[in-house]
């Protein structure tokens, strides 16, 4: 590239504004290196480039937890002060609670007009949440991915970083949007598209999928000897019964790829030949793996227990990203009212 078109090319970049990224979790408590490794370290990734929002999505808790509201406030700020720790910057990103923003709740109501019940029911991954409920579907549950698509539109989200399983529900966010511009000629809302995460998912220690109820996750706020505790119990190899017993990397369903994802190369090799040849036992390989853990979570620990001194602090946080966040709801729909061309109220903003 010439210099001249090198210089025209940034200037055209520094002319667009940058995309906005979206996403939310729902507040199910303290989160998990699984959700560390899997969602949150993208989310951080993306914050230099992007104008980023990060929504509490606790409407969507009430999706299928909706008799059970007593813990719902204390794990929104729970799940807050995890994000804070693993690195979500609120001097850089957005971060709000949807429960805030009722326009996000008029944004759902507008565009569950516009939405053939048949997206929603051939929803693979609502198919999936509807499957393992022990009471009867409500609306609520049924209008997950239109909320979802509420969440992602009030903002006029372009990328949504999340997991495999939200993909089915961002196909209908972008029917949703397609079909809105086309009905009311107007091109307000961005088609959105998700950010896949490339890190394979981590397993629980007990080789399961990790998770709270499964008494096998290593979470964020843990210390580091409630680590130690847990990691020593991770399942190996097991045919490794006599430490000489020669033991096989590709067997050892957790702590190998734990080495593959936390350890450096040197150490990941020697471990799989150590263990090999039965020159290290299990337990002092866990040690080992332990020290990289403990290393990759040291930052964020300590960044949590800073947070966690000032409560205040951190519902300031929220009700700052909530007022900017709502403010930005506010003027979409405004726009939407608009396009649809209802009734203008004075009274609405
Ligand atoms: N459904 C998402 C999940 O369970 C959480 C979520 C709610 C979300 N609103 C969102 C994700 C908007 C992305 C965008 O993980
Ligand atoms: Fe797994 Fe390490 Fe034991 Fe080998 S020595 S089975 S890699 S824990």
């Amino acid at each position: 590239m010439t210099s001249d078109r090198a210089e025209a090319s940034t200037k055209n970049q520094q002319q667009r504004p940058p995309k906005t990224v979206m996403s939310g979790m729902r507040p199910t408590g303290r989160l998990h290196l699984g959700h560390y490794m899997g969602v949150l370290k993208n989310w951080v990734s993306l914050q230099p480039q992007y104008d980023c929002y990060f929504m509490v999505a606790d409407w969507h808790a009430l999706t299928t937890k909706y008799d059970d509201t007593a813990y719902l406030q204390e794990n929104v700020y729970e799940m807050t002060l995890d994000w804070l720790a693993s690195g979500v910057d609120p001097n850089v990103s957005t971060l709000y609670v949807q429960s805030a923003i009722p326009e996000i709740a008029e944004l759902h109501l507008l565009l569950s007009m516009v939405t053939p019940n048949k997206w929603v029911e051939t929803d693979p991954t609502l198919k999936d949440m509807v499957a393992m409920l022990h009471e009867d579907l409500t609306y609520g549950l049924l209008g997950y991915p239109i909320l979802q698509t509420s969440d992602i539109l009030a903002v006029l989200g372009d990328l949504v970083p999340v997991g495999k399983d939200q993909v089915a529900h961002l196909e209908i966010s972008r029917d949703i949007a397609r079909r809105f511009n086309h009905l009311f000629e107007t091109d307000l809302f961005p088609q959105p598209k998700p950010l896949l995460t490339e890190t394979p998912m981590l397993l629980g220690l007990d080789g399961r999928k990790m998770g709270k109820s499964y008494n096998n996750a290593i979470f964020l706020a843990d210390t580091e000897d409630e680590t130690w505790q847990k990691l020593r119990t991770a399942i190996t190899d097991p045919a490794r019964i006599k430490k000489d017993d020669p033991g096989d990397p590709a067997k050892c369903e957790v702590v190998y790829p734990y080495y593959q994802t936390f350890a450096s190369n040197g150490a990941i090799e020697l471990a799989a030949k150590e263990c090999r040849e039965a020159a290290r036992g299990c337990v002092d390989c866990k040690k080992i793996l332990n020290e990289f853990v403990i290393e990759e979570l040291k930052p964020l620990r300590e960044r949590r227990t800073e947070y966690a001194k000032d409560r205040a602090q951190v519902e300031k946080i929220l009700r700052e990203g909530c007022e900017k966040s709502r403010a930005v709801a506010q003027n979409t729909l405004k726009q939407i009212r608009a396009a649809m061309r209802l009734y203008q109220s004075p009274a609405l903003v």
